[in-house]
């Protein structure tokens, strides 16, 4: 995709500062990034720890990779580029609720080591926490909850995570969540009792 620079703009301070909001809100702004395949319970999960987050008046967002998909990256495909600018985006996005104070989560596969560093590099100095949503392919193509394992098994769905392109399993996140025998309130409970033992909540 051809990016044009946009030119003679300059960047405005506010009066309000990052300092102000997270005073008013009572906590830091964070990025929650969920990494994992399809059917692997990203989104499932991230909803779970939202939920939480707001029990104890946290102020969150949950952006979702097939919601996002609806609007803002309608334009996008899954060819290595568009899902390099979905995750590109999706960064920028993150950052600003952040910025906003707010703990944002995002679940998207986000597949390629590359793009998920350069989402971190753009929250930063925020924090940004890498949360790997470790689900064997196996599970995953067994749940299927969309179809899409079995349509891409089929050859009707091209370049599909795990099947016909590749998903790049992060090496050191911050949070690794290993599915296969935790509950889903078990697995939200250890992303929180994380927040809670390094003080971010
Ligand atoms: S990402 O790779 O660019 O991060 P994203 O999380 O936004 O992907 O979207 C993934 C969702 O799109 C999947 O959960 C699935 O429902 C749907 N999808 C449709 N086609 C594909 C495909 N080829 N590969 C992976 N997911 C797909």
């Amino acid at each position: 995709m051809e990016l044009k620079q946009s030119e003679n703009i300059v960047w405005h301070d506010t009066s309000i500062s990052y300092q102000d909001r997270i005073q008013l809100n009572k906590h830091q702004g964070l990025v929650l990034w969920f990494t994992g395949l399809s059917g692997s319970g990203k989104s499932t999960i991230a909803n779970e720890v939202e939920r939480m987050l707001y029990l104890e008046q946290c102020h969150t967002y949950l952006l979702d990779g097939d919601n996002i998909r609806h609007g803002l990256n309608r334009d996008l495909g899954f060819s290595d580029q568009d899902r390099e600018e979905n995750i590109r985006r999706i960064g920028e996005v993150a950052k600003l609720f952040a910025d906003a104070g707010m703990i944002a989560l995002s679940s998207f596969i986000s597949p390629f080591t590359a793009d998920r560093q350069l989402a971190r590099h753009c929250c930063s100095p925020l924090t940004f926490i890498e949360i790997f949503i470790d689900t064997p392919i196996s599970i995953c193509e067994s749940r299927d909850p969309k179809g899409l394992y079995k349509k891409a098994r089929a050859g009707e769905i091209q370049s599909f995570t795990g099947i016909s392109s590749p998903y790049e399993a992060p090496v050191a996140p911050e949070i690794h969540v290993k599915t296969a025998n935790l509950t889903i309130e078990d697995a939200a409970k250890q992303i929180i009792n994380y927040l809670r033992d390094n003080h971010y909540i």
